[in-house]
């Protein structure tokens, strides 16, 4: 008999009665260590006091209006991001797959308002995850989650990351964008290096096509900048947001340059809930600490710990693990042993750690881990080594 809720999950056998900081607790009390942050969403950690404080008053002002009025949080909300960013305007969303909806429409309205509706092709990247809806997947392209599920999306051209000649090759007068994710997460952790980022951001210039970036995972403080593109130096045109912006209340962006947003006129899009004043409230203060320059230098600061710590842990267990690579508090450890076995064993030490794709087992804590709760991360994944491989210890 098909289970109550949807089987489309494989949950681990785990359940969390409630969260302080980077703890995640049981109802009998067993303690655990979460360096997942519900999948780089709990960015402030789990109850974050300033957090609950501005989600219950808001909660006991308006929870909903819908966008048929005007949302003066909504409205502070975007002018924090557009002071803060390249962009000109933003949308909400509720997700970082409606974030993907958006970016696709819009870059193909643009086009189509400047009188080339044939440039509707989206240039992506193999390995790269993009949410689930529709225009998610197609964009994606990944087998594993579209077989069964078409005809997709047409418009998305797939092309080997990191492979420039594929890319100059691909780009014909029907391409109208390039998308990007900074830094895969679902892929493995695997950041763009920045000379890339930059080339792509220079093709797009001279092919005259919008360059969308993906920073639903890599955003919002995760690498150490506001938004991983700063990095390089460079910006993009569309980008998508979500998870870490809402700390964990369902919140998502897409911010536009004026001249990509152009063609999205009244009427054009909508949401019900996007931009709704609870999640606006808790994304404005999410927003006032996030781009604090002491907590940005802060999270530098403890990636550069965490990091050097895992690199001596990969030595330390050579035969179960193979090398540590990211950006700033987006962390993978490439693993010997099948990573699911990574992530058990660390349940087994009150740890808790996200798969990906490449044999890669995703460290995402909260931005606001402290420096006894990396010590305790590193000792938690060393003991679930030594248990997998305890000839290493
Ligand atoms: C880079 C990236 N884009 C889009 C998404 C989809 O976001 P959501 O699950 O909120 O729809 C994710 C989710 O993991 C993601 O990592």
């Amino acid at each position: 008999m098909i289970p109550s809720v949807l089987p489309t999950y494989s949950r681990a056998p785990l359940s969390f009665e409630k969260g302080e900081g980077s703890w995640l607790i049981e109802a009998d009390g067993r303690r655990f260590l979460d360096l997942g942050a519900g999948i780089a969403v709990n960015a402030l950690g789990h109850a974050n006091p300033e957090l609950v404080a501005v989600l219950t008053e808001q909660a006991n002002l308006l929870w909903h209006t819908s966008n048929l009025y005007q949302i003066p949080r909504q409205q502070e909300l975007a002018d924090r991001l557009v002071e803060a960013t390249f962009a000109d305007t933003v949308f909400f969303t509720n997700s970082g797959t409606e974030s993907c909806e958006l970016a696709v429409k819009m870059a193909r309205k643009y086009w189509y308002d400047l009188g080339q509706p044939e440039k509707t092709d989206i240039i992506a990247f193999t390995g790269s995850f993009h949410g689930r809806s529709s225009a998610g997947i197609a964009a994606a392209g990944s087998e594993k989650m579209t077989r069964g599920f078409g005809p997709l999306l047409p418009g998305f051209i797939h092309l080997p990351w990191g492979d420039e000649a594929a890319l100059k090759a691909a780009i014909t007068d029907t391409v109208g964008a390039i998308l990007v994710e900074p830094v895969q997460g679902e892929g493995g952790i695997v950041p763009m290096p920045d000379d890339q980022l930059k080339a792509l951001r220079a093709l797009c210039d001279e092919n005259e096509i919008l360059l969308i970036l993906d920073e639903v995972q890599c955003g919002m403080g995760r690498t150490g900048k506001l938004f991983a593109h700063e990095w390089a130096g460079i910006t993009p045109d569309i980008m998508m947001v979500a998870k870490g912006i809402g700390g964990g209340f369902p919140l998502g962006a897409v911010l536009a340059t004026e001249k990509a947003a152009s063609g999205m006129t009244a009427g054009t899009h909508g949401s019900t809930y996007g931009g709704n004043p609870l999640a606006c409230a808790v994304g404005c203060k999410v927003m006032d600490i996030v781009t604090e320059p002491a907590f940005l230098a802060e999270v530098n600061r403890k990636a550069g710990l965490l990091r050097q710590k895992l690199e001596g842990l990969v030595a330390a267990h050579p035969e179960v693990f193979d090398s540590v690579r990211g950006s700033g508090l987006m962390l993978g450890i490439k693993c010997k042993v099948p990573n699911v076995d990574v992530v058990k064993a660390g349940y087994d030490q009150e740890l808790l750690t996200v798969p990906a794709a490449d044999n890669v087992i995703r460290l995402l804590p909260p931005l606001t881990i402290s420096d006894d709760e990396i010590d305790a991360a590193v000792t938690r994944l060393d003991a679930a080594a030594t248990a997998l491989a305890p000839q290493d210890a």
